[in-house]
């Protein structure tokens, strides 16, 4: 049967460690990151078509024109690259309904640029390897190989190469998006600034690593470390606030996600979570989400 319409479902990640070194000659910085993929998602549906075209749905609370479109959205950059590398016609309908909070650093344009090769992929009859499709994500961002991969994993170089590492916890979070993005190369500019004598090597994540092959999430608190927060909550002093708030609040710990503004908290249970959301929600934060992790990566979820 030929495949003539089908969902893939991405999800955002959270770092669990971010250290991050001096910049390169590339203008990148070295990273040791353990991403988590986290139990929130954008969804891409592709129908076959002759022409190629790309809709964006956001739900309500999230700000409309903050998702590019009209060919500059990072998944039509992605099906532009697998169709060269196999040297077909791009050709879909292609429509993203977002969940992920978008500039929020949670990587949801990764994610969809993930979602957006699985999907392809399939609707074309490419069968691409799984190391082609790792080296064309990893053309896409620094990012989008993680969410092909998922689960917990150990990224180096610039965050484009990633391996899995053992994770004996279900960990769960409350996420809380901010109503304005933050551009991660604004904050990776601002880290530079403010820690001209970074170390050419990031700090390295073993206490990390060991909380989660334990599974305890105190040791995990403990271990959580983000080298962006500092220059993030620079740029905007109301996370520091936030995460102080969550603390306060019962989070056994609070951290900004990536290169933010989004902050997370980690929780000891389900309840627990739900019961943070409902305490932060307020109107400077209307919309507060539990979300847990680990999760698979993008994944195909329905085909016709
Ligand atoms: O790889 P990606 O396109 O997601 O990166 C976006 C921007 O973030 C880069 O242009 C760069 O400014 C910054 N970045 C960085 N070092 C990394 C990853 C991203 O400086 N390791």
């Amino acid at each position: 049967m030929v495949t003539t319409e089908l969902t893939v479902r991405a999800p955002a990640k959270i770092n669990l460690h971010l250290g991050v070194g001096a910049p390169r000659p590339d203008g990148f910085h070295p990273l040791v990151t353990v991403y988590q993929a986290v139990g929130l998602y954008d969804d891409l549906t592709v129908r076959a078509a002759p022409g190629w075209a790309l809709g964006v749905d956001l739900p309500d609370w999230m700000p409309a024109g903050v998702v590019p479109t009209g060919g500059a959205n990072i998944v039509d950059r992605a099906a532009a690259l697998l169709a060269e590398h196999h040297g077909v016609v791009r050709s879909g309908e292609v429509h993203v309904a977002k969940a992920i909070p978008v500039a929020g650093g949670m990587a949801g344009g990764s994610a969809d640029a993930a979602a957006a090769l699985v999907a392809l992929d399939r609707l074309w009859g490419l069968h691409t390897p799984d190391d082609e499709m790792l080296a064309l994500a990893a053309q896409l961002g620094s990012d989008v190989p993680f969410a092909l991969l998922g689960g917990t994993a150990l990224g180096t170089g610039r965050g484009e190469l990633v391996e899995p590492v053992t994770d004996r916890g279900t960990w769960w979070w409350v996420v809380v998006p901010a109503e304005t993005g933050l551009s991660t190369p604004s904050v990776y500019r601002h880290f530079d600034e403010m820690f001209p004598d970074a170390p050419a090597e990031p700090v390295p994540a073993d206490a990390l690593l060991r909380a989660l092959a334990e599974g305890d999430p105190w040791a995990l608190a403990d271990a959580l470390h983000n080298d962006l927060e500092a220059p993030a909550v620079d740029l905007r002093p109301e996370l520091g606030e936030l995460i102080e708030r969550g603390e306060a609040a019962g989070a056994l710990r609070g951290i900004v996600s990536g290169s933010g503004p989004t902050c997370v908290f980690l929780c000891g249970s389900a309840d627990h979570a739900r019961a943070l959301a409902a305490d932060l929600t307020d109107p400077a934060h209307p919309v507060v989400l539990a979300a847990n992790g680990p999760v698979a990566g993008a994944h195909l979820v329905s085909y016709a």
